[in-house]
């Protein structure tokens, strides 16, 4: 799995990760961002590597993890979707090709949200969120054709399976 960057883009993608102060503090995210505007760059590089597809959903291909982080490229098949959801890490992420659909929400109670913007997220876009901020959202691709988009999380990909905290189903707001 974690062949599809060469052994010395990987390392030096994890170096660069400065996680030394835990994957929340300002010195880290900063270092995601710049990674990820490092990979948004390079988009031939990210198509060339041999992603799997998901016909009608998404599929997560680990690029790079260690104990403290996790990164991943994203590939969205057109109509795919994710759940709507929060994160127990940070999760920043960024747009290489295709565009990403993402909307927010405001949780009402423990398993019900409503959705509060939407915005449509173009390669180049680079973001970052904390799991004590306002978190909650959905990823979509409306297409046309498929999108990639690289995502860096702060979970050791051996111990938890994902990003992801809790879901939640959404009321008209
Ligand atoms: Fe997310």
């Amino acid at each position: 799995m974690q062949g599809f960057l060469s052994e010395e883009r990987r390392g030096a993608v994890l170096r660069s990760l400065r996680t030394d102060a835990g994957t929340l503090s300002r010195d880290y995210l900063a270092a995601a961002r710049e990674v990820l505007q490092e990979l948004v760059a390079m988009p031939d590089l990210v198509r060339r590597l041999p992603l799997e597809r998901k016909a009608g959903g998404y599929s997560r291909n680990l690029l790079a993890g260690n104990e403290a982080v996790s990164v991943w490229a994203i590939v969205w098949d057109e109509g795919s979707s994710t759940c709507i959801h929060d994160h127990h890490c940070s999760c920043c992420f960024g747009v290489v090709s295709g565009s990403v659909t993402e909307t927010w929400y405001r949780a009402i109670d423990a398993s019900r949200a409503v959705p509060t913007e939407e915005q449509e997220r173009e390669p180049g876009y680079v973001a970052c969120m904390l799991p004590s901020g306002p978190n909650i959202h959905r990823m979509r691709n409306f297409g046309p054709g498929e999108a990639i988009s690289i995502h860096i999380y702060g979970f050791d990909h051996e111990v938890r399976a994902s990003s992801i905290e809790t879901v939640y189903t959404a009321v008209d707001g």
